[in-house]
């Protein structure tokens, strides 16, 4: 087992990781209060709630499961006001925790239900799909969609603790394993060189499960170190963003539903890199070092979006930032830093 410690004063929490601590994880919480509201969703549920709930009424505390259903729709403003109803039918207090069990849309809807709850209740993540067990769950931001646009209301709410079980990553479909690997390979891009040559010399999936706790390890320590740093996303938090401006564009322009997260970033990372060799700053290669990392994680790495869309997706997105966008870049493998382009610069095929 390894245990990282995100040190943000009073807000500061631990992220423990190790195979089978599904079965085992209220050891590794605290609850002030009695109650437990347990949030999955109808794919994680079934496989693992039973194990958490006994390991949590064994520790003394009455537990209610709420099971949303899963998908993206699920992180929505009727959902959340359906988990205040249930926790306000058991009679939570503000002593008392909710428990996210599941991906990333579990994580943020029950984190920011937690966040709000009478003004603010512990929350500890379980994470259960790879986005979020090396990112989403570890970073403290939570919230939800709006009809007008993703993550539109949320919240800074730090959970108390983060419970990491690779051995539930078993049950990951392919699919959902490839769009976390996108950020599995983004932190090696942006800090780690080492990272990003042991995903290569592990080959793919099976590979990966031999030492998924120690390359999960890796990226939380990395994202726990950029958000020790800078929590609040003014400075060196926004490095995260590599591959970001042109995949969350892409991933807009094609209604969220031709390319899935990890998939629009794998080709946002790629295009990015081959715009920034084309103009000498980042070191020649490193496009085509990417784009064959991503392709062994079954990730594209291109696209036949137009560039003008691309543009005019991030000139949408950015629309309150003058003059350009705080884009990612690459001085090599492992070395980053954030460079203002004018919005144009995304078309590969326009200016610079
Ligand atoms: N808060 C943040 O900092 C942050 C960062 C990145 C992404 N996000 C958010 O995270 C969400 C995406 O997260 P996600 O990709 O985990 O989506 P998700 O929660 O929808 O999970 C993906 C799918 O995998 C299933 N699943 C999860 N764990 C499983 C397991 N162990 N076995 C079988 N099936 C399992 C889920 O039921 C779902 O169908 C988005 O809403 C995104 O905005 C938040
Ligand atoms: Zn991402």
């Amino acid at each position: 087992m390894r245990r990282l410690t995100v040190d943000l004063g009073e807000r500061g929490y631990d992220i423990v990781i190790g195979r089978g601590l599904i079965g085992d994880v209220a050891r590794h919480f605290e609850c002030r209060g009695s109650k437990v509201l347990l949030v999955s969703d109808t794919n994680v549920a079934p496989l693992y709630a039973d194990k958490v709930r006994s390991s949590i009424i064994g520790r003394g505390l009455e537990v209610k499961l709420v099971t949303v259903p899963a998908g993206e729709k699920s992180k929505c403003a009727d959902t959340l006001l359906s988990l205040y109803s249930e926790a306000l039918a058991f009679n939570m207090t503000r002593s008392d925790a909710i428990v996210a069990l599941g991906g990333g849309v579990v994580g943020d809807l029950s984190g920011f239900a937690a966040a709000t709850y009478m003004r603010g209740i512990d929350f500890i993540q379980i994470p259960t799909s790879l986005l979020a067990q090396v990112d989403s769950s570890v970073g403290g931001k939570v919230g939800i969609d709006l009809p007008e646009g993703k993550n539109l209301v949320g919240a800074f709410h730090q959970p108390r603790a983060v419970i990491i079980d690779p051995d539930t990553l078993d049950t990951l479909t392919d699919g959902f394993f490839a769009d976390g690997m996108g950020e599995v390979i983004k932190y090696g891009c942006i800090v780690d060189a080492q990272l990003f040559d042991k995903l290569g010399a592990i080959g793919g999936r099976d590979g990966f499960s031999e030492c998924a706790e120690e390359i999960i390890a890796r990226c939380c320590d990395i994202k726990r170190d950029i958000v020790e740093r800078d929590e609040k996303e003014s400075g060196c938090r926004k490095l995260l963003n590599f591959g970001h401006t042109y995949g969350h564009a892409l991933e807009k322009i094609s209604g969220y539903s031709a390319y899935s997260h990890g998939q629009a970033v794998a080709i946002g990372m790629t295009y990015i890199t081959r715009l920034s060799e084309r103009d000498g700053y980042t070191e020649q290669g490193c496009a085509n070092k990417i784009a064959r990392l991503c392709t062994m994680y079954n990730l594209p790495t291109q696209c036949s979006a137009a560039g003008d869309e691309i543009v005019k997706a991030i000139t949408a997105d950015k629309k309150g930032t003058l003059g350009g966008v705080d884009a990612v870049f690459l001085k090599k493998i492992g070395d980053s830093f954030t460079r203002r382009v004018p919005f144009d610069y995304f078309n590969a095929e326009g200016g610079k």
